[in-house]
């Protein structure tokens, strides 16, 4: 064997192919995991494309999901990350387009396909070498999955790429919307994230200082945040606001959530009454676990053209 004393370094350093993120199919085909080698991981059922789980690498669960959700496609996920597309919350009486859908439309109650799965270097890490998998989910108007009650009350062609990215600090959320009617339509979109908490009454969230909601549960008045807000109550409201929200706990930030073109923010708490009125919502008590931060352009509608695509995304960071 011949000796090399200048071995090229990356000889040295490259014994084989690093370890890449592995993706996993349950045996029913319902529901896909991707794990991260350094041990982060997301769970998303096709039903709703909806992210059921999100661990960090010493498997602490971060999202909020019932012990008494559904998770066999008979009714919208209690937890996790639903998403809400075409319109959020119950259709306004005065927009035709939309009148005859469910509460928060029918992406959340449709079966989408897994379009694939893709690798690369996480952005900002390539010091480290760490690894991002990203997972693409697809629903459009002529797949077999759609909702029928979806398909018969909104009746336009469309299609939908949702991308689910995993980063070891981070996940990111992506949606587009794309027109392909004749006709121009309205939409709403909506990420509906239940981030958990240990308990919610030393949860305080920040960065909405001087936005302006509207508070669902006051009549649907429009109102300005002052200061960081705290959860006390029954709290359901829609911000208009541009920048990052931070959740933090005990003084110490959980979450950072950024918003590409979502310009809106609904916060979320159903605390007792309401928790007790939802039969899949369990503990009864897990109000107090739980903190809906749901980024979305819901204060308007999107008016997509023939052609046109909608585009919107969160990143969901740990930490600051
Ligand atoms: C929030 C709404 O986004 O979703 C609330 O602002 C609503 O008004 C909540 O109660 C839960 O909706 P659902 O349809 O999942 O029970």
């Amino acid at each position: 064997m011949v000796e090399r004393p200048n071995k090229p370094s990356s000889l040295v350093a490259t014994p084989g192919l690093p370890p890449q993120p592995t993706v996993n199919f349950s045996d029913d085909n319902s529901l896909v995991t991707a794990t991260l080698p350094t041990g982060e991981s997301i769970t998303v059922l096709l039903y709703g494309a909806t992210v059921i789980s999100w661990k960090d690498s010493s498997s602490t669960e971060k999202l909020w999901l019932s012990s008494a959700a559904k998770l066999d496609g008979t009714k919208p996920v209690r937890g996790g990350i639903p998403l809400v597309f075409p319109v959020f919350g119950p259709p306004p009486a005065d927009h035709a387009q939309t009148s005859s859908l469910p509460q928060h439309g029918f992406a959340r109650t449709s079966r989408w396909e897994f379009l694939g799965k893709s690798t690369s270097e996480s952005s900002g890490d390539q010091q480290t070498g760490d690894l991002s998998v990203k997972l693409d989910f697809g629903l459009s108007s002529a797949a077999d999955g759609l909702d029928p009650q979806g398909k018969a009350a909104w009746p336009f062609k469309f299609n939908l790429i949702y991308s689910v990215t995993l980063n070891r600090r981070d996940l990111t959320t992506s949606l587009v919307v794309t027109n392909d009617d004749e006709r121009a339509f309205d939409c709403q979109v909506l990420m509906h994230t239940y981030l958990k908490v240990k308990d919610i009454t030393n949860v305080t969230i920040s960065g909405l200082d001087s936005s302006s909601y509207v508070d669902k549960v006051d009549a649907a008045s429009t109102k300005t945040q002052s200061g960081e807000i705290r959860i006390e109550g029954e709290t359901d409201r829609v911000y208009t606001a541009d920048g990052p929200v931070t959740v933090s706990e005990g003084g110490k930030t959980l979450f950072t959530v950024t918003r590409d073109n979502l310009s809106n923010v609904v916060v979320w708490n159903p605390w007792v009454e309401k928790a007790k009125g939802m039969g899949d919502f369990e503990p009864k008590d897990g109000y107090k676990e739980m903190l809906c931060v749901e980024p979305g352009s819901v204060g308007g509608w999107q008016t997509l053209e023939k052609g046109d695509a909608f585009e919107g995304a969160q990143t969901i960071a740990l930490g600051a």
